[in-house]
């Protein structure tokens, strides 16, 4: 058994605007990528680097991946102590799961190192309780992507009830992420604590009409079930220019377009990967309208777990 790994952590989209945490999907790019080695005294240490790391705690009480190798050791009795080195490919606070990739990771590639005490379903657990760290929530829909890929339903949180959703062929992600920050924890707590009864009943209708249609590859379906009645009529706001480039997507032949996440990231389904790349181009330009550069990343849904490098 090897003492030491190198593990990627891929971005994910969360809620999929009716989903409002219980869907999320995995994107291939971009990703954190970990190397986790073993040391021959207890305690985690962390150094981190790339991408607005400067940001990230390295206490391993305070880090997602800290907390939750903490997390999975406590359950195991272990005192195994680790060093752990994150490149950060996915800026923190940029709404496609930051967090999530690098507790992801960090979770599979050290049960790698044990010899695989745990499943891989029960690896879920002790991400989240890293994702908690960041978010101040306990919530599983960039964390259970991350760690199993794919697109997932959180049917439940307690009991944790996990569900594989499919994945139609053709059906590709664009994720822009504008050169700005939104704290999980704060848009967490903008959101009020009770949603209107009608507000509830098109959310549930929208997220069942969302879930057939992935089964029955219906995009128009997929199109129309896409809206948000929970959070993205709070968190738009936070975002300059949002309403312009959900439009320039929508024009651009989306499926469907929304907040991904907590933002600032916005992304968008579409069925082709021509159009998923000319997409992310004319949310580019409409975020520039308001003055704010962005990156685009297209890709189909990442359909696996985080991959060992080596
Ligand atoms: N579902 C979570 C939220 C995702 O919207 O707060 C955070 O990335």
């Amino acid at each position: 058994m090897s003492d030491s790994i190198r593990i990627k952590g891929n971005a994910s989209v969360a809620n999929v605007s009716c989903g409002f945490d219980c869907i999320g999907y995995a994107i291939s790019e971009p990703y954190d990528l970990l190397t986790i080695e073993k040391r021959d005294k207890p305690g985690i240490e962390i150094s981190m680097s790339g991408y607005r790391s400067e940001s990230i705690p390295t206490d391993p009480e305070k880090n997602t991946a800290g907390k939750a190798i903490l997390s999975l050791l406590n359950s195991l009795g272990s005192a195994q102590g680790f060093k752990v080195k994150i490149q950060k490919g996915i800026p923190p606070g940029s709404g496609i799961g930051s967090s999530s990739a690098s507790a992801a990771a960090a979770v599979v590639g050290v049960n790698e190192l044990l010899g695989n005490p745990f499943k891989n379903g029960e690896l879920l657990i002790h991400g989240m309780a890293g994702e908690a760290v960041a978010s101040g929530g306990f919530h599983a829909d960039n964390i259970a992507p991350a760690v199993f890929g794919g697109i997932i339903l959180i049917r439940s949180y307690d009991p944790l009830d996990i569900l594989n959703l499919p994945v139609p062929k053709n059906l590709y992600s664009t994720a822009v992420l504008p050169d700005m920050t939104i704290n999980t924890k704060e848009a967490r707590q903008l959101l009020p604590k009770n949603v209107p009864l009608s507000s509830a009943v098109e959310q549930a209708g929208n997220l069942a009409g969302f879930t057939l249609g992935l089964h029955e590859s219906d995009f128009d379906l997929l199109g129309r079930s896409m809206v948000d009645h929970f959070a993205e009529p709070h968190r738009s706001k936070l975002i300059p220019g949002y309403e312009d480039v959900r439009q320039s997507a929508i024009d651009a032949r989306a499926i469907g377009c929304g907040i991904s996440g907590s933002g600032p990231a916005v992304f968008a389904l579409s069925d082709s990967s021509e159009k998923a790349v000319k997409i992310g181009s004319e949310m580019e330009r409409a975020f520039r309208k308001v003055d704010l550069n962005s990156t685009a990343y297209c890709s189909p849904i990442h359909t696996e777990p985080p991959e060992i490098l080596g």
